[in-house]
């Protein structure tokens, strides 16, 4: 509810100041009804082109390289008024977006793209005018200008909806948003530069380039979205063959990820141990079903089949090319920290980090839910049982930071679970 109420007084607040910024902006005095017409309508046009984020919440334009020409042409005027009318799209009239996401939205990028001109010109910029060497700093300092307040402004308001904290947002939508911002300032600044002896018809020769950058983000996410399907996939498949597994990998990569957010790793590294906790299991699609499946005690060379499965899921990992060097991490993630592990009984620091955190994450989340053999421990006692093996089994700094990530436990959907032998 908090959070609800931030997000609405951060929303109109902006709304506000970008409505008052706009009240006193007379663009008609800087560009004519045809031209401003044109401009909106390839502003538009962009907007339809537009990129939804990885993770939702937002989306990037490659409108940024004309809106910001237009900034450079006609001034912040111009530049504040097309900001908030020729970046409407299409999402925001089906009623996806609230009102208040829509005038949001409008005020932003009229901040944006209009205090990004004024900086401009306050640096000695002359709209319509433009002059590389003279005017380089001016430009530098518009489109920093405008990436703040864009990225940033986005970012809070997107945080504050999702309830996520402001640096995960930055790591996992922005960061990678502002070479495609930066990539586009020269863009713009041929658009403005062209435009001096061509006119209005600089436009059309900027499209293309354009539509380029736009396909080649394109592919960019799609190429995300496939791989995460296939973790996914991957996933499915195997609890399809373990029905044991229903839920486990999924729980041991929210652990260890969580855990080594917890030790302050980046993001980025953080979803990658997590996917690879999602996967730790893999190999045991090449572990004869009787195997995987029986009740009781295993026989010695089917405890030796059974073992062979970290190994197996990272050769499938390597082959497939999906967490780069992170197949070693599900390798070993049966090593011990006395070196009593397996497959190649490595010992102490020289275990992979991201391996011993799936290990515990693993040995946790198979001791606070039922088995095939036994009833799950209580919280208490798998405590207990980590902290008795800390120095030996598991690091002991990995397990107090298990312990202090699920002090206010509660087992995620206790089901039957497999052994994580
Ligand atoms: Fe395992």
């Amino acid at each position: 509810m908090k959070q609800r109420r931030s997000l609405d007084v951060f929303a109109w607040t902006v709304v506000v100041g970008g409505g008052g910024f706009l009240l006193f902006m007379t663009p008609l005095r800087h560009i004519s009804w045809p031209e401003a017409i044109v401009m909106i309508a390839f502003l538009l046009a962009a907007e339809i082109g537009h990129i939804p984020l990885p993770r939702g919440g937002g989306y990037v334009s490659v409108g940024f390289a004309l809106l910001f020409g237009v900034g450079l042409i006609y001034g912040p005027e111009v530049a504040a008024w097309l900001g908030a009318l020729g970046t409407i799209n299409l999402d925001e009239f089906t009623g996806k977006v609230p009102l208040r996401g829509l005038l949001f939205n409008r005020a932003q990028l009229a901040l944006s793209a209009g205090l990004a001109a004024v900086a401009y010109q306050g640096i000695g910029g002359i709209p319509g005018s433009l002059d590389y060497r003279r005017d380089a700093a001016a430009i530098a300092a518009a489109a920093l200008v405008y990436y703040l307040l864009n990225a940033g402004l986005v970012m809070i308001y997107v945080s504050l909806l999702k309830g996520m904290p402001v640096r995960d947002q930055w790591a996992v939508n922005f960061r990678w948003s502002a070479p495609n911002y930066l990539l586009q300032v020269p863009i713009a600044v041929v658009l403005a530069a062209l435009y001096q002896s061509i006119g209005v018809l600089a436009i059309f020769f900027i499209i293309a380039p354009l539509l380029v950058t736009r396909h080649n983000l394109q592919r960019f996410i799609d190429r995300r979205q496939v791989f995460m399907r296939t973790i996914r996939t991957l996933g499915a498949i195997l609890e399809a063959k373990d029905p044991y597994t229903k839920g486990h990998s999924d729980r041991v990569g929210r652990y260890a990820g969580a855990i080594v957010r917890r030790l302050g790793m980046r993001e980025e590294w953080a979803e990658r141990v997590e996917l690879a906790g999602i996967l730790h299991d893999l190999g045991k699609l090449g572990v004869r079903q009787r195997v995987l499946n029986k009740k009781g005690r295993l026989e010695s060379e089917e405890l030796a089949e059974m073992r062979l499965h970290p190994a197996y899921g990272a050769e499938i990992i390597r082959h497939a090319g999906l967490l780069g060097e992170g197949y070693r991490w599900i390798r070993h993630h049966h090593e011990r920290l006395d070196g009593e592990g397996y497959p190649e009984g490595l010992e102490g620091d020289r275990i992979p980090l991201e391996s011993r955190v799936i290990l515990v994450a693993d040995a946790f989340d198979a001791m606070t839910t039922n088995r095939s053999y036994r009833d799950a421990f209580g919280y208490e006692r798998a405590v207990a049982e980590l902290r008795k093996h800390a120095g030996t089994q598991f690091a002991p700094e990995l397990v107090e930071a298990m312990v202090g990530l699920t002090k206010d436990f509660s087992p995620i959907a206790p089901v039957a679970e497999g052994d994580g032998r």
